[in-house]
């Protein structure tokens, strides 16, 4: 069950490095596309650093809504993951064509992506010096969500099951999963 995450444990659900899935709307437009870059960059307020292409769909629509959320898909979508960073919202329907179901995000416009096992919504900052030109987004987390299943009381759970693993992009179709957890004694 989607269930909230207190704003300051929002770093938490992205700081292991997972590739996302970043969604946005704009008027009756909506679209998502597949990020590995984006990473924590504060912890309160919570803060995002991402880079959106310029010739993505999605990114017009953040352009012009200033908001999107950032979404951790498990291991089980992976072939969806893959294949919504391999196509453009320009041109197809992702949601129908890879039968992903939008919900009502909290705070902003953009849906969030239902079977993912962490939700963000945030709102795009004043762009910072050089964001222009390295295609770089700061925002703000406004909101943030998880699956209690894979996520509860501030920490990954150290026991996930594969099929709600987080991804992480290695290069073209390659991924690795996450694997086990491992806690430093205090030295
Ligand atoms: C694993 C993976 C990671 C990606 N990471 C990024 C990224 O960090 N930033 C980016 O701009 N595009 C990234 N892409 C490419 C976009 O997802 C791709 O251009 C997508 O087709 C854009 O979709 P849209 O035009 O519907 O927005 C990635 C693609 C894949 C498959």
């Amino acid at each position: 069950m989607r269930a909230p995450v207190a704003l300051e444990h929002a770093y938490r659900l992205i700081n292991h490095g997972p590739v996302t899935l970043v969604s946005a709307a704009h008027g009756d437009k909506s679209n998502l596309m597949t990020v590995a870059w984006c990473m924590a960059l504060d912890f309160t307020p919570p803060k995002l650093a991402i880079v959106l292409s310029q010739e993505s769909h999605t990114r017009s629509l953040v352009d012009g809504s200033g908001e999107l959320v950032v979404q951790v898909p498990p291991r089980r979508m992976l072939d969806v993951v893959d294949a919504v960073g391999n196509c453009s919202g320009a041109r197809v329907d992702k949601w129908a064509r890879f039968g992903l179901a939008p919900a009502k995000a909290a705070r902003v416009q953009a849906p969030l992506v239902e079977g993912c096992t962490a939700w963000l919504e945030c709102r795009v900052l004043p762009k910072p010096e050089l964001a222009d030109e390295l295609d770089l987004f700061v925002c703000e987390v406004l909101a943030a969500w998880a699956d209690d299943e894979a996520f509860a009381e501030g920490r990954w759970r150290e026991d996930l099951p594969e099929p709600l693993r987080a991804l992480h992009h290695v290069a073209g179709g390659s991924y690795l999963v996450d694997g086990k957890q491992v806690r430093a004694r205090r030295l």
